[in-house]
C-alpha cells in the first residue's frame, strides 16, 4: 500500500535501456527505463544483497552483477537462479517530465 508519492528523477535522467538508483525519502529505489516505460524496484538482490543498480538491463530483465540472478523489473519475479525470492516493486507515476515513486 502506497503512503505517498515522492519525486525521484526526471525522464531525461534515465536513457532507454538503462537503470539508475535514486533516493526516495531515504529509500534506495532502482528505476528502469525499458521499452519506453519506467519501472521501480528495490536496489537489493534477494540472493545476497547485491546492488542491482550496478547490473545490466536486457529488455525487462535486470541481472545482478554479483552472481547473475535475473529479475523482471515489471513484477519483481525471479527469472534466473541463484535468487529464489522476488524483489519488491514500487508504484511509479510519470507526471510530465517528472518521475514519482510510491513509498509504502
Ligand atoms: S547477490 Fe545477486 S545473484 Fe548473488
Amino acid at each position: 500500500m502506497v503512503s505517498k508519492f515522492v519525486k525521484v528523477a526526471t525522464v531525461k535522467d534515465i536513457p532507454d535501456g538503462q537503470v539508475k538508483v535514486f533516493s526516495a525519502d531515504g529509500v534506495p529505489v532502482l528505476i528502469a527505463h525499458a521499452a519506453g516505460r519506467f519501472f521501480a524496484t528495490a536496489d537489493l538482490c534477494t540472493h545476497d544483497n547485491g546492488p542491482l543498480g550496478d547490473g545490466s538491463l536486457d529488455e525487462y530483465a535486470i541481472e545482478c552483477p554479483r552472481h547473475g540472478a535475473r529479475f523482471d523489473v515489471r513484477t519483481g519475479e525471479v527469472l534466473c537462479l541463484p535468487a529464489v525470492v522476488p524483489i519488491p516493486t514500487y508504484a511509479i507515476e510519470v507526471r510530465g517530465e517528472d518521475i514519482f515513486v510510491g513509498i509504502p
